[in-house]
């Protein structure tokens, strides 16, 4: 579905013209699409019913409430990385034994936190990691539920800032080491082996890559299997990539055809951390013009929003499309611009070179924002955040609300007199 309709020349998100958005809300501000978030996860529950499996959503993608509770009402479990993302799961009505806490660095509070919490599993990323949370674990007198990250040593093809996968990035234990380590935590009193995980990184458009990661964890799978390593879940790692652009991600079904051959031979419960897929396309930042700026070189529209509010151009060069909320006539001239934002830095745009036709106090539309826009965002030039709308057919809800300077301020404390 496309939740992105122009009518009567005005885009639409569902059945809401922007416009009466930005009248009520202001920008700059995220606008979500209940049914494209909605669908996005349906589709991705649907291709894998055939098999026990659980959706964990990549909380980092968007951690809205609003948008965590959604999931959870459809049944989905939750990738987290830190303390933070799992209080936000539990403030949104998330099922903590749908939870599997991923990243390299996981504090000894987080973990306790986690422990009390009742989480599904611990995604293990070193040895170091293990012998902590089972002294913790032992501590509280439990047993902490564990996967090991396994590296599985694939080369993604993604930008490199985000490709995982690989032997000289941080994540993971080495695919080697693995059985040794797994050998380890059997004989630790305080952790029970739940199953193995991976994730070779986001943005994933080629299956090929995908293919040969599962290929090797279905081999460590087995191996760890003749040693009388018992598992109970596969974890393949975060969801295919979105078109931003002219990318060709695989769609779902040919996504599930791999991971479901990689694994036809077990009978394990298969887990998802998919975060991008399901809210990329489900939400877009919604920005006025300022000031339409001629340059000697080139011109320029500056906006409202800026690198603090979406930092993906700045960061990994990524695209995103610009459109004008009201349609543009085709036949009317226009002009090629770079669209930037207010804060002083050469880095801060959120487009290059599109062609427009736009006046000063228009707004634009900066699409396939849902996932890694606002949960990026930032206050640099104390810039307080845009408010979030969850559109629902032809109602809208305020699901954040803007930031105030005062906010920014409020912890800061000047020196004693
Ligand atoms: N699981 C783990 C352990 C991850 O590290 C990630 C993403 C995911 C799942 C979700 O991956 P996805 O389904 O979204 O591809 N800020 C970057 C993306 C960083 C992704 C980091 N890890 C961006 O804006 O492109």
């Amino acid at each position: 579905m496309n939740p992105y309709q122009y009518r009567n020349r005005e885009l639409h998100v569902e059945d809401v013209p922007l416009a009466r958005i930005a009248a009520a809300v202001g920008t700059p501000s995220y606008i979500y699409s209940r049914a494209a978030l909605t669908e996005a996860y349906t589709a991705y529950a649907k291709a894998f019913e055939a098999r026990d499996h659980l959706v964990c959503y990549a909380v980092k993608a968007n951690s809205n409430l609003a948008i965590l509770d959604l999931f959870a009402r459809l049944g989905s479990g939750f990738d987290i990385v830190s303390g933070g993302e799992l209080q936000r799961v539990l403030a949104a009505g998330g099922d903590p034994a749908k939870v599997v806490f991923s990243g390299v660095g996981k504090s000894a509070d987080e973990i306790r936190a986690a422990l009390e919490a009742g989480i599904l599993c611990f995604n293990i990323e070193s040895a170091n990691e293990l012998e902590r949370v089972n002294r913790i674990a032992g501590e509280l007198g439990m047993r902490a539920p564990i996967s090991l990250r396994v590296n599985p040593d694939v080369d993604a093809g993604t930008h490199p800032y985000i490709a995982t996968g690989l032997k000289q990035n941080k994540f993971g234990v080495a695919y080697a080491d693995a059985p040794a380590l797994y050998s380890r935590a059997r004989s630790l009193p305080h952790v029970r082996i739940e199953g193995v995980d991976c994730h070779i990184g986001s943005q994933l458009t080629d299956l090929a890559p995908i293919a040969e990661a599962l290929g090797k964890i279905a081999d460590l799978v087995e191996r760890l299997e003749r040693d009388g390593i018992e598992l109970k879940h596969v974890d393949v790692g975060g969801g295919v990539g979105i078109r931003y652009q002219s990318e060709t991600p695989p769609p779902i079904p040919e996504y599930a055809e791999v991971v479901l051959q990689a694994f036809r031979n077990d009978r394990h419960k298969l887990l998802f951390e998919p975060g991008r897929v399901l809210a990329g396309n489900a939400g877009l930042l919604l920005t006025r013009i300022e000031y339409l700026k001629k340059g000697e070189d080139r011109s320029f529209a500056v906006v409202d929003a800026a690198m603090n509010d979406l930092v993906r151009p700045a960061l990994y060069d990524a695209w995103h499309d610009v459109l004008t909320v009201t349609e543009e006539n085709p036949a009317a001239a226009a002009d090629v611009y770079d669209v930037v934002g207010p804060i002083c830095e050469t880095g801060d745009f959120l487009a290059r070179g599109r062609r427009l036709n736009a006046r000063e106090g228009d707004l634009l539309a900066i699409m396939s924002a849902g996932a890694y826009g606002m949960s990026m965002a930032s206050n640099y030039n104390t810039r307080p955040r845009g408010a979030e709308v969850m559109v629902d057919g032809s109602e809208f809800q305020v699901i954040r609300e803007r930031e105030e300077v005062s906010d920014l301020i409020a912890r800061e404390r000047r020196l004693p007199s």
